[in-house]
């Protein structure tokens, strides 16, 4: 009688034991899935007036307002960090209706593009502005106000021609990549032809192309003074509830030319991020946004989280969904903890 051996095709325990590749750091990172590295990390700055400035943001510790020459240190500190962007906002001198401090060539991100550009610094930083008239409007919103039926209106069409004057002004100042940020319908297509029409032809669009209207963007809004006086911005930012939609408006940007695609907010919204990226095969970043900073960094003040695990364990996982690269406050932190 001949014998053979059985080999177990569907072994269970105790044939396997997961708990062996856990075994040591060395075992732990050879098996690693995901990676997470400094120059994944983008750095939000917000930029204001003046000279030798850095407010803090009440609702954001550990990130400030700051004027021009300061945010070229901050650019030297998170190139020495080997970080991989900036993406700038700017708090203009003054606002009105139109939103004008947006494409003013002598605006706030305008003059700490052109700093930033003349130092070394940058030139191991990709450059991204935030196209958006939020920052810029006296009441707020993203584009021109008008009457409606609803009491007001944000109006699509006029809009778009401010953005695209932005994001051209933004550009010849030196922005690598324009980011626009304001979810009116068409804004790619409008920035993409002024672009080209200005001689910009290879400055790539970064699209908030998935952003939900949110209550995580509670402390950006104290740290950019961009809250809407009026209303809220729910008839331009998605409903939370909806995947489905989203993905239509990352097929849409794309169609009008996105080079790149931004998922916003990020941890309440790994799923949106997953699927994306299982559809799309762009570069795709993910937005860690105001809220979802400050509520870590509050759980830390209280001392009720492990802050240097918290934040890598936040990053990694919104990697592990699927994002190429993640805009964070706590870009400059997570590089330290990495390096
Ligand atoms: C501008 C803009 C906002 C954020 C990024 N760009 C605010 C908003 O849409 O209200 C939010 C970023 C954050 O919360 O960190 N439209």
């Amino acid at each position: 009688m001949q014998r053979s051996i059985q080999y177990n095709l569907d072994m269970a325990f105790p044939e396997n034991r997961m708990r062996r590749l856990r075994r040591s750091d060395a075992l732990r990172a050879l098996v690693r899935e995901t990676t997470l590295e400094p120059g994944d990390l983008i750095y939000p700055l917000f930029i204001c007036p003046g000279k030798g400035v850095r407010n803090a943001v009440g609702s954001m510790p550990g990130v400030f307002n700051v004027s021009v020459d300061e945010a070229v240190r901050e650019a030297e500190e998170a190139a020495r960090l080997g970080i991989g962007g900036l993406l700038l906002f700017g708090l203009p001198e003054a606002k009105d209706e139109q939103g004008t401090g947006a494409w003013d060539e002598n605006g706030i991100v305008q003059q700490a593009l052109r700093a930033l550009k003349q130092s070394d610094a940058a030139k191991k930083l990709v450059l991204i502005a935030d196209v958006c008239l939020c920052e810029y409007t006296s009441h707020g919103h993203c584009g021109v106000v008008v009457e409606g039926r609803e009491g007001f209106e944000v109006d699509n069409d006029p809009t778009l021609e401010l953005l695209a004057r932005t994001a051209v002004s933004q550009a010849r100042a030196g922005a690598d990549v324009v980011a626009p940020s304001d979810m009116m319908d068409g804004r790619v297509a409008a920035i993409r032809c002024a672009l080209d029409a200005s001689g910009l032809g290879m400055t790539p669009i970064l699209s908030y192309a998935s952003k939900f209207a949110s209550a995580f963007y509670g402390p950006f809004r104290e740290a950019a003074d961009s809250a809407p006086q009026f209303g809220d911005r729910r008839s331009y930012q998605m409903d939370g509830a909806n995947l489905r939609e989203a993905m239509r408006e990352i097929q849409l940007d794309l169609n009008e030319g996105a080079d790149m695609i931004l998922m916003k907010p990020a941890m309440p919204y790994l799923d949106v991020v997953r699927a994306a990226r299982n559809r799309f095969g762009v570069p795709m970043g993910a937005y860690q946004v105001s809220g979802e900073y400050s509520m870590l960094q509050a759980a830390f003040e209280k001392g009720w989280l492990d802050r240097d695990r918290a934040i890598l364990e936040s990053l990694v996982g919104i990697r592990r969904a699927g994002a190429d690269f993640i805009v964070t406050y706590f870009a400059q932190d997570a590089a330290r903890l990495l390096g």
